[in-house]
């Protein structure tokens, strides 16, 4: 359970909402540590592909997820980078595939008892932002300060869209639109840790708000 004299931000909400790049400027404004919970279930799955263990071989997966270490380096203007096993996989896991690869084994109950205990050893001081589905719900469910983002699917499609293009991604918007809402409906109708806010949550509709506007608004309640 997390230690409450750490404040910990939980910033959860679907992909595209707007998680990382908030959560990101946030943490870099009050020198806290950033936990990209996203990363983790993608770099399972990446991992996972690279030792050819099967999406549905539950303790492959579990001996994969507890030998895991997982370093988030926040960077200004830019997805966060990625350090798995020691080994930097920042670009490898930002695909579309990577995302819809991490969604199928993020329903597996064991699968997310293993990675539990590895995101809550993220909880240092001076502070935690945690971005993800159950940050909120079940990760840090005493976290001082507790966000849901959310957008409309096609306002978020097209922020994936330009966030992957930039990275030189050969992306389609319609396609992207497709992949969004069905990640969508897998991650809130899973049994385990759904997506959804936390009943303590402030829920911030991103859709008609600038990056500036959001975080003065977190900013606004942790002050
Ligand atoms: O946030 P991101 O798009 O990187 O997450 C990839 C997938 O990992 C999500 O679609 C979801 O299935 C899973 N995930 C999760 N719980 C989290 C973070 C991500 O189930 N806390």
């Amino acid at each position: 359970m997390n230690n409450p004299v750490i404040p910990v931000l939980a910033l959860d909400g679907p992909s595209g909402s707007g998680k990382g790049t908030i959560g990101q400027i946030v943490a870099l404004k009050y020198g806290w540590h950033y936990l990209d919970s996203g990363a983790i279930y993608r770099g399972l799955a990446w991992l996972a592909h690279q030792k050819k263990v099967a999406s549905d071989d539950v303790s492959g997966l579990v001996a994969l997820a507890d030998a895991m270490t997982l370093v988030c380096h926040v960077r200004e203007n830019d997805v966060a980078q990625i350090e798995i096993n020691g080994q930097i996989i920042t670009d490898e896991l930002r695909s579309d595939d990577a995302g819809q690869m991490a969604s199928e084994i993020a329903p597996i109950a064991q699968v997310r008892a293993a990675l539990l205990k590895m995101q809550r050893r993220c909880l240092k001081a001076p502070g935690l932002v945690a971005d993800g589905r159950d940050m909120g719900t079940t990760v840090f469910p005493n976290a001082e300060y507790k966000v849901y983002l959310t957008a409309s699917a096609e306002i978020r499609a097209k922020r994936r869209f330009d966030q992957l293009k930039s990275k030189g991604f050969d992306v389609n918007l319609a396609r992207l639109l497709e992949s969004i809402q069905a990640r969508d409906v897998r991650d809130s109708s899973r049994a385990e840790s759904p997506l959804k806010p936390a009943e303590d949550a402030i829920v911030l509709d991103t859709s008609e708000l600038s990056i500036d506007e959001v975080v003065t608004r977190i900013l606004n309640l942790i002050d």
